[in-house]
């Protein structure tokens, strides 16, 4: 049985700063952002985008009626959702106008519940061959102002369509997955920002890692070479080089260390420019690979997922042969491209108004064509969203 993702896209809200000026604004070295750190821009979302809204941007252009048809489940992966008890996944299942005998649901798990739902999608597709699954995972990365995890935030959703004979990326079977009981990074449910020991996240990511990789290689007996290029969660850029380093130790040969840290630049492009956006970043740097990096047909893709408390995973795709022609490097260009750039004093304001929930849609609404739906207002805990264009 040949599941996989047929569909792939993501939506970054219309606003950015530069790492560089906010590394002089908060009198660090820039160096540190831009190297040590590895990020160049960081979205900012404005009050009109929460995870909702994102998620209907990134799934709106890919979904034809057919798919609306066939879409059996829709699974939003999340760790910033704006209710306790009601599924994201129900607002954005009304807005797309999925066909209504469907499943809705929410998961979490910090940055790695986009994998249980691709997961999930598959085993549920088995055994309905001509159903889809819609997975979203949309977040928005926020740890204050001036905090030690400000230059990692970030904002925006990935969109995936799950189907059987995908003509994307074929999910093989043979995933891994490890759980560890760690307080690296976490949020009660009293607190706006995530509690975070930024050196613990930093060292239970790269365990997950190597921890994963022994018991994946061990059980396929796949090595290096098996895999023309690896994908990693990628809170920044330079966390899954950081534990991919660990691997390409020095009995590896330099052709294949060469080979596999080219494609890995590749695997970062776009969240170089964007942040940290959770549960949707390994899956950003999977867009960032197909659309950077040339591959041949049937290649493998190694994937590894993590997610802070901590849950990962490792596993693999493989390459359907015309993958490019699901793909859509332009537009996706262009969105990052022709963001507005925020000074570090706007983003502040940003920053703050989306605490205080103070909309401003004059300042927010940028009509800018990738920004279809945005949320409108908040009344009786109420959130009503609106099409640009479309206000009445
Ligand atoms: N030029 C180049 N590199 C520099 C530098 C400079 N002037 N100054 C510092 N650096 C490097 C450091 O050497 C370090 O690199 P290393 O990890 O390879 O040693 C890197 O920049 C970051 O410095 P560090 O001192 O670790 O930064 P920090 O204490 O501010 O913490 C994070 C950085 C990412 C841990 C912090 O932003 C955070 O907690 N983020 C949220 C949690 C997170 O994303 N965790 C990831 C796993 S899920």
């Amino acid at each position: 049985m040949i599941i996989g993702i047929d569909k792939l896209d993501f939506y970054i809200p219309n606003f950015y700063v530069s790492m560089t000026d906010l590394a002089k604004a908060r009198q660090i070295e820039p160096e540190k952002f831009t190297i040590g750190i590895g990020q160049t821009k960081m979205a900012v979302n404005p009050v009109s985008q929460d995870i909702i809204s994102m998620g209907v941007n990134a799934a709106q252009n890919m979904l034809t009626e057919e798919d609306k048809k066939d879409i059996e489940m829709v699974v939003v992966a999340t760790e910033s959702g704006v209710d306790h008890s009601k599924a994201a996944s129900i607002e954005i299942h009304s807005m797309l106008n999925i066909q209504p005998f469907a499943r809705c649901i929410e998961m979490k798990e910090a940055c790695y519940s986009a994998t249980a739902a691709i997961q999930l999608a598959k085993d549920f597709l088995s055994n309905r061959p001509d159903k889809k699954v819609l997975v979203i995972a949309s977040d928005i990365a926020r740890y204050g102002l001036n905090s030690g995890g400000e230059p990692t935030q970030g904002a925006g959703a990935v969109a995936m369509l799950i189907s059987h004979n995908p003509r994307i990326l074929t999910l093989n079977d043979d995933s891994v997955a490890h759980t560890t009981n760690v307080y690296d990074f976490w949020r009660p449910t009293s607190e706006k920002y995530p509690v975070v020991d930024g050196a613990l996240s930093k060292d239970a990511y790269i365990d997950s890692f190597n921890t994963l990789w022994n018991e994946y290689t061990k059980r396929t007996k796949y090595g290096l070479n098996d895999f023309e290029s690896f994908c990693f969660h990628v809170p920044f850029t330079k966390m899954g080089q950081k534990a991919f380093k660990t691997i390409l130790s020095e009995n590896v040969e330099d052709s294949t260390k060469n080979r596999l840290m080219d494609a890995y630049q590749d695997s970062v492009n776009y969240n170089r420019d964007v942040g940290n956006i959770y549960t949707g970043s390994l899956y950003l740097s999977l867009i960032s690979l197909l659309e950077n990096h040339e591959f041949q047909d049937d290649q493998k893709i190694c994937l590894f997922s993590y997610g802070s408390g901590a849950v990962g995973e490792i596993f693999s795709g493989s390459l359907v042969p015309g993958y490019e022609k699901m793909l859509d490097k332009e537009r996706h260009l262009d969105m990052l491209k022709s963001r507005k750039e925020l000074t570090v004093e706007e983003y502040e304001h940003f920053f703050n108004r989306f605490d205080n929930g103070e909309f401003d849609l004059e300042q927010e609404l940028t009509q800018d064509p990738y920004t279809k739906v945005y949320l409108d207002s908040i009344e009786g805990h109420i959130r009503n969203y609106k099409q640009q264009g479309n206000e009445s």
